[in-house]
C-alpha cells in the first residue's frame, strides 16, 4: 500500500514489545510530540515498561473485600482508549482497499472520545475528518477535536441523543469518498476490545487475588469495551460480565430512555456490535453520584484520605486518572462485588476510559449548581456515593426472556438503518462473534505483509 502511514497490528497493540526494536524505540521517543505518526505504535494499555496500566483501589475506599482493578485509559495517544477502535476501524478499511489518503474523508459519529480518536488518527494517517456529535458535550472534547484538525458537525441534544447522530451520518453516506467509521456497527471495535482490552485485563488480574477474573464491569456507549468480557469469559467462564447504565437512561435494564450526565455511555439503544449473549447483569448508577464521586477523588483527595484513615497523600496517585464514566465503572464494580458476594481472592476488573482533562468544565458546572463541598459534609457525601446500593437496581440478564427482549430492541433500532433481519439473527449465536474475533490473525498477517511492501 503506497502512501499509507503504517500502524500496528492487533498483536502489537496488545504487546508493543513484539514490535521491531527500532520501531518500539521510535514510538517511545515520539511520546513527546503527540502529532508524530510513530505514536500510532503507542496505542496500547501498556506503558513504556510494557506493564498494563492498572490501579488496584484501596479497600478503605471500596468497602468490599474483592480486589477492584481499574485499567487506565488516559495514557493512550489522544487521551482515551477510544483511539484504539478508531485506529482499528480505519486500519481495516485501508487494508480492505476502501480508503486512501488524499482521496477519502473519514466520518466519526460519536459522543466525543471516539470522535477525538477519529480526528487524531485521521490527522496522523493523512485524512481529513468530520466528527458528528451532540452539541451539549463537554467543551474540552470540541477543543481537542479542533486541535487535531477535525471538522465538527453538531446535532441537537446530549449524550442520550446518539440516534440523531446516526441519522445525520446517513447524509454523509451519499458521497462515495466519505468513509463512515461506524463505531456502533463495525466489528473492528469488537475485535480491538476483545483481543487487546480483554487480554490486557486478563494479564492485569494475574498478579492479584486468585489471578482469575470474577467480574468484568463496563458501562457501554458503543459497547465495544464490553467485548473484553467475551475474551475473559473464554478463559474464565464463571466471570460475570456486567453492563452499567445511568439510572436516568435505563435502556438495557427496562427499555427506558432519558437524558443524563455521564458522557460516553447510555446512548438509548442496544448497539449493533453489542454481544448481548455474554452480558450477564445490568446495574443502574445515578448520574449525579458519578459527578460527586469524581469531585471527591479529583478535588478532595487529602480530606477524603483523612476521612478514610488512609496515610496523607495515599489518594494523590488518582489525580487526573478518571472521568465521569470511570467513576461510574468504579461505583458499579463496588456494587457488583457486593451483589455477587465476592471475597478477598476475587478480582473485579473495570475500565477508566479517559481522564480528568476532559471534565474541568463539568465539575465547574457541578459547583455552580450545588456550591462547593464543605469538608464537614464530605463524609456524608462519600457514604451516599460509595456505600449506598440497592439490589433492585441490578438485573440478571441471563434468562432467555431478557436476551429476547434485548434482541428485539436491537432489531427495532437497526432494521431502521437497513440491517437485514437475517444478519441480526446471525448475531444471536456466539459463533458469529467467535468467527469475527478469529479474523484478527488474518488481518494482522495482511497488515504485516503490506507494511513490508508485499
Ligand atoms: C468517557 C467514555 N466512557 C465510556 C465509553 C463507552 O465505551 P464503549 O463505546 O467502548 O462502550 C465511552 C465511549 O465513547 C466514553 O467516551
Amino acid at each position: 500500500m503506497r502512501n499509507y502511514v503504517p500502524g500496528p497490528t492487533y498483536r502489537e497493540m496488545l504487546d508493543p514489545q513484539t514490535l521491531p526494536a527500532a520501531l518500539r524505540a521510535k514510538a517511545l521517543a515520539a511520546q513527546s510530540n503527540e502529532l508524530d505518526p510513530a505514536n500510532l505504535f503507542n496505542i496500547s494499555w501498556r506503558g513504556p515498561d510494557n506493564k498494563v496500566r492498572c490501579l488496584a483501589l484501596p479497600k478503605q475506599l471500596t468497602g468490599v473485600e474483592a480486589n477492584i482493578l481499574v485499567l487506565i485509559g488516559r495514557f493512550f495517544p489522544s487521551g482515551s482508549h477510544k483511539v484504539g477502535p478508531a485506529y482499528a476501524t480505519l486500519m481495516e478499511a485501508e487494508l480492505a482497499g476502501e480508503i486512501e489518503p488524499g482521496v477519502s474523508t473519514t466520518i466519526g459519529p460519536s459522543t466525543g472520545n471516539f470522535g477525538i480518536g477519529v480526528a487524531y488518527i485521521s490527522r496522523l494517517k493523512g485524512y481529513p475528518a468530520v466528527v458528528i456529535m451532540p452539541e451539549q458535550m463537554s467543551e474540552e472534547r470540541y477543543e481537542r477535536i479542533r486541535r487535531y484538525g477535525g471538522r465538527l458537525d453538531l446535532t441537537p441534544g446530549s449524550e442520550s441523543d446518539v440516534i440523531l447522530v446516526l441519522e445525520r451520518t446517513e447524509q454523509y453516506k451519499k458521497d462515495p469518498n466519505n468513509k463512515i467509521l461506524a463505531q456502533f456497527e463495525l466489528l473492528p471495535n469488537y475485535r480491538f476490545h476483545r483481543y487487546v482490552t480483554g487480554r490486557s485485563a486478563l494479564e492485569a488480574a494475574e498478579s492479584h487475588g486468585n489471578g482469575r477474573v470474577a467480574a468484568f464491569v463496563a458501562a457501554p456507549g458503543s459497547a465495544g469495551t464490553l467485548a473484553a468480557g467475551d475474551e475473559i469469559k473464554a478463559r474464565f467462564p464463571e466471570c460475570a460480565v456486567c453492563a452499567l447504565e445511568p439510572r436516568e437512561c435505563s435502556t438495557l435494564f427496562n427499555n427506558g430512555r432519558g437524558t443524563h450526565r455521564i458522557e460516553g455511555i447510555g446512548d438509548k439503544m442496544v448497539t449493533l456490535i453489542h454481544n448481548v449473549l455474554t452480558t450477564d447483569y445490568v446495574a443502574l448508577i445515578h448520574d449525579e453520584d458519578c459527578l460527586l464521586g469524581l469531585d471527591l477523588l479529583e478535588r478532595h483527595q487529602a480530606a477524603l484520605a483523612r476521612f478514610l484513615g488512609l496515610p496523607e497523600g495515599a489518594l494523590q496517585c488518582f489525580e487526573g486518572l478518571f472521568g465521569v464514566s470511570g467513576i461510574c465503572n468504579i461505583l458499579g464494580s463496588i456494587r457488583m462485588a457486593r451483589h455477587l458476594q465476592l471475597g478477598l481472592n476475587d478480582n473485579v476488573v473495570t475500565i477508566a476510559t479517559d481522564g480528568f482533562d476532559r471534565y474541568p468544565s463539568v465539575l465547574r458546572n457541578l459547583e455552580h449548581r450545588r456550591g462547593p463541598l464543605p469538608e464537614s459534609q464530605l463524609g456524608e457525601c462519600f457514604e451516599e456515593v460509595f456505600r449506598a446500593w440497592d439490589h433492585r437496581e441490578i438485573l440478571d440478564l441471563r434468562p432467555r426472556e431478557q436476551k429476547d427482549r434485548l434482541f428485539g430492541y436491537k432489531e427495532q433500532v437497526w432494521t431502521a438503518f437497513n440491517y437485514s433481519r437475517s444478519y441480526l439473527a446471525k448475531m444471536q449465536s456466539q459463533s458469529f462473534w467467535d468467527e469475527e474475533f478469529e479474523k484478527v490473525r488474518e488481518i494482522d498477517t495482511d497488515l504485516l505483509r503490506t507494511r513490508s511492501g508485499g
